[in-house]
């Protein structure tokens, strides 16, 4: 019987998203395995090479050359194998904004918990988190008993970061701060970024203590003169004096509505009169239908990290600025990955 489906595009994103968690797997493998780094080092390679080189008993990394292959981001010519362009963007290296660190994070963090969805959706909580060990209600906190996978998380965090913050960091709305106070600001990659871009600039990052000492390993490190650590708990400790504009980088999506209007209202009254506050993040479709990054981070965030949350459409941004007292509130969207940069002004 023929398939009548045949060419319609959503029956091919089907056809892609049915077979896409053993797919997404082997890429990850051949991340692990150092094939696209390989590959990228000597341009091409044959079977028989990269045998010896991953160690992979013959029939199974035949296997997983054909997964790879089928995806594009392997090409065979020849019987030699190659880079795709993507792949070779994408995942040729160990740069610290290389994808391969968000496949390894995604596969040790995020898709681990996709299995427990209709549970966790019907049960209205975060019931994958029952395979951290900890009594805290979010992963942040229950990472902080598992260094390890901890680092895995954040390197993942920081080179998804890497990837999309210069939209951000390039506005010409942050030429003028001084002081910047980066709420949840991870391992300080954000804010290393905005004080090598503008150098009248310094930074405090606020987070729990054990990504502070994530941060004073790491690019923070660098720039210890001007992105300062300030280890603590957002909603509990009272947000550091003295910023003139306070940044909330991929951390309000994580919360509830309350949880939100309270964390922008510490921000208001931390802030000057002239005090901007800046909320960047993903941002689905004002209608709530677009968006694959933002649907699987509100997914992740429901199902594991926090029970709540999502990649809220900017107007709802828009609309709790409004009411805990900014003004000049409006949203610069479709940066890239989906992201949008919701700004407003302490009058
Ligand atoms: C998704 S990450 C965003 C990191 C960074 N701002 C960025 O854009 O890459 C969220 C951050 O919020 C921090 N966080 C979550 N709950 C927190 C709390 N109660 N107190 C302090 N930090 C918290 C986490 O540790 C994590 O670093």
């Amino acid at each position: 019987m023929s398939n009548v489906h045949e060419g319609d595009p959503v029956y091919e994103r089907f056809r892609f998203l049915v077979n896409a968690p053993a797919l997404f797997n082997a890429v990850t493998t051949a991340v692990e395995l150092g094939v696209f780094r390989y590959l990228q080092e000597h341009d091409r390679a044959s079977f028989e090479e990269l045998h010896a080189v991953t160690g992979i008993p013959a029939h199974q990394l035949r296997v997983l050359l054909q997964g790879v292959c089928s995806t594009g981001l392997l090409t065979r010519t020849d019987g030699q194998y190659a880079n795709s362009p993507v792949a070779a963007d994408l995942l040729a290296t160990d740069a610290p904004d290389s994808w391969s660190h968000i496949l390894v994070g995604w596969k040790e963090v995020y898709y681990p918990a996709f299995s427990h969805m209709t549970g966790a959706l019907r049960a209205g909580t975060n019931t994958a988190l029952a395979d951290h060990p900890g009594d805290e209600p979010t992963l942040y906190q229950r990472l902080s008993r598992n260094p390890e996978l901890e680092a895995v998380f954040h390197r993942a965090m920081s080179a998804f970061t890497l990837r999309s913050v210069d939209a951000l960091v390039e506005r010409s709305e942050f030429a003028s701060v001084r002081h910047l106070l980066d709420i949840g600001g991870g391992d300080g990659t954000t804010s290393a970024e905005f004080a090598r871009r503008h150098p009248g600039l310094r930074s405090t990052v606020f987070d729990m203590p054990s990504v502070s000492r994530l941060a004073g390993d790491g690019a923070a490190a660098e720039l210890a003169d001007r992105v300062r650590l300030h280890p603590g708990d957002i909603f509990e400790d009272a947000f550091p004096p003295g910023a003139d504009a306070v940044l909330f980088s991929h951390v309000l999506e994580i919360f509830a509505e309350e949880q939100i209007l309270a964390l922008l209202t510490k921000a208001y009254d931390a802030l000057p009169a002239g005090g901007k506050v800046f909320v960047y993040g993903f941002n689905v479709s004002d209608d709530e239908t677009e968006g694959i990054f933002s649907a699987r981070l509100g997914l992740y965030f429901n199902v594991l990290a926090s029970g709540r949350g999502m990649a809220y459409p900017a107007k709802d941004y828009e609309e709790w600025l409004r009411r805990v007292g900014f003004t000049e509130v409006r949203t610069v969207g479709g940066l890239p990955y989906e992201h949008g940069l919701t700004l407003g002004t302490k009058a």
